[in-house]
C-alpha cells in the first residue's frame, strides 16, 4: 500500500479527513472519456460527499448534480451547478424541499409514487410552474450487494412497481402541471457484478417498448448509480473500470434516437480519494486479542459497523515486523471496530494510521455521538 501523508500534515490533530484532489481529477477524466464518447451524461450522486472542494472540481469536468435532499439542492447550487443540471430523487421529499426545488426551477424530481406526484403537482400550480418529472420505477433486479443497500427489489420502499407503472402514467394525465420526461432506475449501491447492470438494461428495454406500444416516448433514461470500488486493493485500482461500466450498458441497453441516459454514480467518482487520518491512543493487550485503540470510531466512519464493511488499514508511521490487531474506536459500542485481526507494523501509541477508500460515504455519514466533535478535513 502506498498512502502517504503529506510532511506537514504529521503533526496536524487527529481524526481528519485526507482528500485527495489529484486522484479525484484523474477519476473524473476517466470518467468523462468513458462516458461522452458514448453519449452517457454522469450526474454526481452528493449523498457520497458534499464537501465544497469536490463539488467545486466535480462540476469543473462537467457533471450534474444528483440530489435526495433540500440541503443537497441547496448545496448543489450553492456550488455553482446550474439548476437544469440538477435532480431532485428520494421516497420521502417534504412540502419545504419540494418547494424550494421548485423555485430554483432544476430540471427534474425523480418521483416515486402516486402520492407524491400529486403534492408536486399541486405546489407546482401554486407557484405557477409546470415541472418536468422522470418515474422511478422499481424493477426487481437483483444487485448482489449488501441488503441495506439494496434497493431494486419489489421488497425495497424504492420506486413505483412495473405492475403499478401503466395506471401512475395514466393518472399523470390529471395532473396539468407535471411533465413525463422518463424513468428512473437505481437498483443498489458497491455493485461488482457487472451482469447487474446487463439485467437492469434488459428489464429497460422490456419495459421501453411496452411504453411504446401505449403511445409513450421517453427523452430520458436515467439508470441511477452503483458502481462499487475496489476496496481491498486500493492502490491497484485506484481509478475504477468506468471503460467496462458504460461498455456494458452500450452492449446491452437498447436506447433510442436522441434519447439522454444519464448516470448518477456517488461512491465510483469519490470514495478512493479519501482516508481517514487517525492516531493511535493506545494498544492494549487482552486475554485472547491485541488492540489498537484508534481516535477516530464509528462517528467519523460508520460502515464497518453499519454494513460490516471493509476497510484497508495502513499504519503511515511505523516500518517495524507485522503483527494482527483488532483497529477499533473510542466509542461507546462493541461494533465500534475499524478491522479484526488487520496485519500491521508493530503499532504504539502515536502511530498515524490511514483507513482507506473513506471519501464516499464517511464524512457525511459522521455523527456527534458521545458528544464527539466533528473531524475537519484537508485537500491536497
Ligand atoms: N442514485 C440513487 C437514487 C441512490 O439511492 C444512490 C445511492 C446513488 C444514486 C449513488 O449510488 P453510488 O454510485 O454511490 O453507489 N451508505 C452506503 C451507500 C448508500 C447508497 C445510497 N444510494 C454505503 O456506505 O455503502
Amino acid at each position: 500500500m502506498s498512502f502517504r501523508l503529506p510532511a506537514d500534515l504529521l503533526d496536524r490533530p487527529t481524526p481528519f479527513y485526507f482528500y485527495d484532489l489529484a486522484l479525484l481529477d484523474r477519476t473524473l477524466t476517466a470518467l468523462q472519456q468513458a462516458a461522452r464518447p458514448r453519449g452517457f451524461q454522469v450526474h454526481y450522486a452528493l449523498k457520497a460527499n458534499a464537501n465544497a472542494p469536490i463539488l467545486d472540481l466535480i462540476r469543473q469536468h462537467g457533471l450534474g448534480a444528483d440530489c435526495v435532499s433540500g440541503g443537497e439542492v441547496q448545496r448543489a447550487l450553492d456550488a455553482g451547478f446550474a439548476p437544469d443540471h440538477v435532480v431532485f430523487a428520494g421516497v420521502g421529499k417534504s412540502d419545504a424541499e419540494i418547494n424550494l426545488a421548485l423555485a430554483a426551477d432544476i430540471w427534474c424530481f425523480n418521483a416515486e409514487s402516486v402520492e407524491e406526484l400529486t403534492v408536486l403537482n399541486e405546489l407546482a400550480g401554486a407557484q405557477n410552474r409546470r415541472t418536468r418529472v422522470a418515474l422511478r420505477v422499481n424493477p426487481n433486479v437483483d444487485a448482489y450487494t449488501h441488503p441495506h443497500i439494496t434497493t431494486g427489489l419489489d421488497a425495497n420502499k424504492f420506486g413505483i412497481s412495473l405492475s403499478d407503472l401503466g395506471g401512475v402514467i395514466e393518472q399523470l394525465e390529471n395532473l396539468p402541471n407535471l411533465e413525463l420526461v422518463g424513468l428512473h432506475t437505481h437498483v443498489g449501491s458497491q455493485i461488482t457484478n457487472l451482469t447487474v447492470f446487463e439485467k437492469l438494461s434488459q428489464k429497460l428495454n422490456e419495459l421501453q417498448t411496452w411504453l411504446e406500444d401505449r403511445g409513450h416516448h421517453l427523452p430520458h433514461l436515467n439508470l441511477g448509480g452503483g458502481l462499487g470500488i475496489d476496496y481491498h486493493q486500493p492502490d491497484q485500482h485506484s481509478v475504477p473500470d468506468f471503460e467496462q461500466y458504460f461498455r456494458t450498458f452500450e452492449q446491452h441497453l437498447q436506447r433510442r434516437p436522441n434519447q439522454q441516459v444519464h448516470v448518477e454514480l456517488g461512491r465510483s467518482i469519490v470514495a478512493q480519494c479519501g482516508s481517514l487520518v487517525s492516531r493511535v491512543l493506545y494498544v492494549k493487550h487482552s486475554q485472547q486479542r491485541r488492540f489498537a485503540i484508534l481516535d477516530a470510531g464509528m462517528t467519523e466512519l460508520i460502515r464497518p459497523a453499519l454494513y460490516g464493511s471493509y476497510h484497508a488499514i495502513q499504519n503511515l508511521t511505523s516500518q517495524l515486523p507485522a503483527q494482527d490487531y483488532d483497529v477499533v474506536g473510542p466509542i461507546c459500542e462493541s461494533s465500534d471496530t475499524f478491522g479484526r485481526q488487520v496485519l500491521l507494523p508493530e503499532t504504539r501509541r502515536g502511530d498515524l494510521l490511514a483507513i482507506r477508500s473513506a471519501g464516499a460515504y464517511g464524512e457525511v455519514m459522521s455523527s456527534g455521538y458521545n458528544l464527539r466533535e466533528k473531524a475537519g478535513a484537508e485537500y491536497r
